[in-house]
């Protein structure tokens, strides 16, 4: 069975002191998750959430990392950085970094490869804008970033790869996918998985849903049996809110 999910990305919040005070309380009240939990942090919160985290169910993420392996790039963080603050996952191909940091598919595809070579997982975003979506062209053009950035993986290498369907039209809008919307376009995208992976892999690779994802929404997304859980931004600000998000799970 492929492992459910809860994943927060803080995005570009929190202070150092403020990302350790909500690692904090997590930690006290995630103890026996059903699935696993994860939190993308900013690059400075890493270590210390890290080593709080220590002991707990509760695994870190990277929100980005370089795609070059090292040297005069200033200014940029590695995947063995990265790796070395104990940090095992490593959010990569978001919509934002895609939109405002001109991330294109050769670009990801490096820093999927290098996060790998690192050995951290990588929770790889695909998702159509609104324009992509009203055309009717959502299946395509998440085809597209498949193709572009992870689907030249070796069937070993696929074994790390989660993957999250955000569409950017529900990020941070409120305007959340339906389940259906949600569940139609997991499905098509776990057929693409079983097209060029086959359908053992297809069935074992863990697709989560972002996009407005909430307390109150999410029991309802994660009752599709091809939503594997979320990769939530806002919600996973507050403990209370991301608590009941990981129950729902
Ligand atoms: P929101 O949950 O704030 O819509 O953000 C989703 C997201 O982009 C997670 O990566």
């Amino acid at each position: 069975m492929r492992t459910k999910m809860v994943a927060g990305n803080w995005k570009m919040n929190k202070t150092l002191q403020e990302g350790v005070a909500l690692a904090t309380e997590l930690k006290k009240a995630v103890k026996n998750p059903k699935c696993e939990v994860v939190i993308g942090t900013p690059f400075i919160h890493l270590a210390t959430v890290a080593e709080l985290l220590k002991g707990s169910p509760i695994k870190v993420a990277a929100e980005n990392c370089a795609d070059k392996a090292s040297g005069a790039y200033t200014g940029e963080v590695s995947a063995a950085m990265v790796a070395s603050t104990g940090a095992e996952y490593c959010i990569l191909g978001h919509s934002e970094r895609r939109a405002y940091y001109h991330e294109d598919y050769d670009i990801l595809r490096e820093k999927v490869l290098l996060a790998l070579e690192n050995g951290l997982k990588p929770i790889f975003c695909i998702g159509e804008v609104k324009e992509e979506r009203e055309a009717g062209r959502q299946n395509e053009v998440v085809r597209a970033q498949l193709e572009g950035s992870v689907f030249n993986l070796s069937q070993e290498e696929w074994k790390n790869i989660t993957l999250a369907y955000e569409p950017v039209w529900a990020i941070g809008t409120g305007l959340t996918a339906t389940p259906q919307q949600a569940q139609e376009m997991h499905a098509y995208i776990r057929s693409l998985i079983a097209e060029k992976y086959g359908k053992e892999a297809a069935e074992n690779t863990t697709i989560l849903y972002g996009g407005s994802c909430n307390a109150k929404n999410a029991a309802e997304l994660f009752a599709n049996p091809d939503v594997d859980g979320g990769l939530i931004g806002g919600a996973s600000l507050k403990a209370p809110d991301f608590c009941t998000i990981i129950a729902a799970r």
